[in-house]
């Protein structure tokens, strides 16, 4: 059997049709319902070879040219020429892609930096912080003393101060900038200043952000933060997984900070994968995606808070939205089950200052799929009828269908 043909999924039908039919179960279902998590994105098919290729075989521990298992020549490689990209791409001195996710980012950023028991600064979790700024349940929470700063009651928008005035009196070692909820551009100058007011590092946790910096949508973190962690599947659309970039003063710390102290082996099939996608991200096309996915974003925004949803900072810089979707008499909870049922996927997240759930809604994968401001408005109205209790779940369900069969994520 030829290794092209291995790459073929009619392959597994034949070996494990009840695991195919799972396969094209979720294929199904990705194509034909709207895919609005902000976290989520359809790769190209080159990524998909990649991770699909017999890359996966490979153990690979350590780095290119100091590898603890033979064979490496070869996937070696693959790593120098993701390193390479992302640090083209991003103009960073140094890039780790051996993350295994976003979060084994995060720790390793930590464990370069921080000893256990050390105070870090970090968006609070009930303003959008992520599990690793923080949370009891994480090892965050266990291992490090957490402050938290919010956002502004009335705007939604960052309370710049209260950083400020958080960091002046807890001295943290790290302040962490990022989230997984914010949709509007950080001020990573105004946080490299307070780091450098109270001797702190500062982390850039740009697991939402990336892709739009690659694209050239969004500022970029890099040239402020010591450290930036970020996620490849987001609007970068890369595998799933995780990268670092940073300086050279600490690249060495952040290697030994992912292998040997928090991963084993590389995952390499992963790391071909993140190459292509960097390389894709590095085109034109990248660009012009990136800012039709804020474009979308905006649109939308703008559509839910005519359609009467509380748009949280009143709008978006970015691929996310974060709504309230309270005002048309539903808690975020109930809105999520009802628009699951009729086709339209998303998450719920934390509404600062509110009471309960509201709703998390992203433009990257739809804009993947071919899909434009006139969608946008469509989805809005599809969105707000489900909500009122307008529409039966199975009639909007049969219109989905239909705005996503003219745009398959995989045509063919
Ligand atoms: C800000 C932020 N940090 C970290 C992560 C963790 O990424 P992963 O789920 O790959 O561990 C996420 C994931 O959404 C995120 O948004």
């Amino acid at each position: 059997m030829s290794v092209t043909r291995t790459l073929e999924t009619d392959v597994l039908r034949d070996q494990d049709p009840e695991l195919a039919d799972v396969l094209f179960a979720e294929l199904d279902r990705q194509s034909t319902t709207l895919q609005l998590i902000a976290a989520e994105n359809f790769t190209s098919r080159a990524v998909l070879a990649a991770l699909g290729s017999p890359l996966a075989n490979k153990y690979a521990e350590g780095y290119p040219g100091a590898r603890h298992h033979g064979g490496c020549e070869i996937v070696d490689v693959a790593e120098r020429l993701a390193v390479g990209r992302a640090r083209t791409l991003f103009g960073a001195e140094h890039a780790n892609v051996q993350c295994h996710s976003g979060s084994a980012a995060v720790l390793a950023a930590y464990a370069a930096l921080l000893r256990p028991g050390d105070t870090v600064l970090a968006l609070g979790l009930s303003y959008g912080g992520h599990l690793t700024h923080g949370s009891p349940a994480n090892f965050s929470g266990r291992w490090f003393d957490f402050v938290g700063y919010g956002v502004d009651a009335e705007t939604g928008l960052i309370d710049h101060d209260q950083v400020r005035h958080l960091a002046r009196n807890h001295r943290p070692k790290a302040i962490v900038c990022g989230s997984i909820a914010y949709p509007r551009h950080l001020d990573y100058a105004f946080f490299r200043d307070v780091a450098d007011e109270v001797g702190a590092y500062l982390i850039a946790d740009a697991a939402h952000p990336i892709g739009l910096v690659a694209g050239g949508a969004a500022p970029s973190p890099v040239p402020y933060a010591d450290i930036v962690c970020a996620t490849t599947h987001k609007v970068l659309r890369g595998p799933r997984g995780g990268m670092i970039l940073c300086g050279a003063e600490l690249a060495e710390r952040v290697d030994r900070a992912v292998f040997p102290f928090t991963q084993g082996g590389a995952q390499m099939h992963t790391i071909a994968a993140k190459a292509v996608a960097f390389g894709e991200a590095a085109t034109p096309a990248f660009g012009t995606y990136a800012r039709q996915v804020v474009a979308n974003a905006r649109v939308l925004a703008g559509h839910l808070a005519a359609e009467g949803l509380g748009v949280i900072t009143g709008g978006t810089d970015t691929h996310m939205i974060t709504a309230d979707p309270g005002p048309l008499g539903v808690d975020g909870r109930t809105a999520r089950g009802r628009l699951a049922a009729a086709g339209i996927v998303l998450d719920c997240c934390v509404l600062p200052h509110g009471d309960g759930r509201g709703l998390r809604l992203g433009t990257a994968a739809v804009t993947t799929q071919g899909m434009g401001e006139p969608e946008m408005v469509r989805i809005a109205a599809l969105l707000a009828a489900v909500l009122r209790g307008e529409a039966e779940a199975a009639a909007t369900r049969a219109e989905v269908r239909g705005l996503t069969g003219g745009f398959p994520p995989y045509p063919g």
